[in-house]
């Protein structure tokens, strides 16, 4: 369904007037840096990391919302980078995003009525009449029911889970195969947290959905995800299938991550994370960037940037290690 092919961005960051006047560079932060990996159809891919280590820009070089600096992004086999606005504007029927906030996703100003019928506009779908049908039916599949409470009602009439469940509506409108999930529940509480959950397990089944479900918690995409991709600082450092890669983590990142989590299998053992002494400068790093961090890192890892090293059973992992 989708294959990202040595994917980077990086941002260039504006100089002040003192850096201009020291003649220093400007600098740079890659964003995402070299970023390689496929999605089947059906499945439900997990993209964890910390806060700033790309998952966002990721998703929107995927959906075209942002320009990449290089690389290769295929949907459906079609090379969506080289496709002109019209081309592009069929595509995006296609792939949808959901983001983390549900307050600022939606336009305070309209119905959720109107939210919902402009991309059906958009896209100059349907009659008037007929968007009306189509708009009651997707309030219902995510549990707004009955719809006609919730057509003339604006954002703020409604909480936070149902507002996301209009995000997610919206997003599921012009019936997509590909959806994007940027953190959908990471603003809600916990027990709003569980219900939109499983909605949006049961509509990937409704709706035969493939996504991409982005969260820094790495035992909610344990309970959600089929396969996951552990991000650091712009490159996948870890990929595997969910059971292994949590049972057997190898990365040093992700066994931090992992030991971070409470597990409930009291035969995974647990490490206690290794201290974030001090953090490599995002601007100049060479070698491998969690070298900083890493409890087992050597001369090796200071110097070069291990490469994502493919393994037996469809796993890989970005560490000198296992070489
Ligand atoms: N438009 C931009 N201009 C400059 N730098 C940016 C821009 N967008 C993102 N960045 C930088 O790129 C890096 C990755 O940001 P990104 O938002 O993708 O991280 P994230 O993994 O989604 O984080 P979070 O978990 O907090 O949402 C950060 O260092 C961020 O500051
Ligand atoms: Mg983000």
């Amino acid at each position: 369904m989708l294959e990202v092919v040595h994917l980077s961005k990086y941002f260039i960051m504006r100089r002040g007037l003192l850096q201009y006047l020291r003649r220093e560079e400007p600098k740079c932060i890659r964003a995402v840096d070299d970023v390689s990996f496929k999605i089947d159809k059906g499945e439900i891919v997990g993209l964890v990391g910390e806060s700033g280590s790309g998952k966002t820009t990721l998703a929107r070089l995927i959906l075209r919302l942002l320009e990449p600096t290089s690389g290769k992004i295929f949907f459906e086999g079609q090379d969506i980078l080289s496709l002109s606005n019209d081309e592009m504007k069929e595509i995006r029927k296609k792939m949808q995003i959901v983001f983390q906030d549900p307050y600022g996703a939606l336009n305070p100003r309209m119905t959720i009525q109107k939210i919902l019928e402009e991309p059906l506009e958009v896209h100059s779908l349907y009659s008037p009449k007929e968007r009306i049908d189509i708009i009651k039916k997707m309030l219902k599949s995510v549990g707004l029911n009955p719809p006609e409470l919730f057509l003339d009602k604006y954002p703020h009439e409604l909480s936070g889970g149902q507002r996301q469940r209009v995000v997610i509506s919206r997003a599921l409108i012009l019936n997509p195969s590909f959806m994007v999930m940027d953190e959908p529940v990471s603003l809600l509480d916990a027990t709003v947290r569980t219900q939109i959950l499983d909605l949006i397990l049961r509509l990937k089944e409704e709706f035969n959905l493939t996504y991409l479900f982005i969260t820094h918690d790495l035992a909610l995409a344990r309970y959600i995800c089929n396969r996951i991709l552990v991000m650091y600082r712009g490159r996948i450092v870890e990929m595997g299938e969910t059971e292994q890669l949590i049972s057997e983590p190898l990365h040093p990142y992700t066994k931090m991550l992992i030991s971070a989590v409470p597990v409930p299998n009291p035969s995974i053992k647990i490490s206690l994370p290794p201290r974030a002494s001090e953090f490599v400068d995002v601007f100049t790093y060479q070698g491998c960037r969690f070298c900083a961090r890493c409890p087992e890192a050597t001369q090796l890892c200071q110097r070069e940037e291990p490469p994502l090293i493919s393994l037996e059973g469809g796993r890989s992992v970005a560490c000198w290690k296992y070489k």
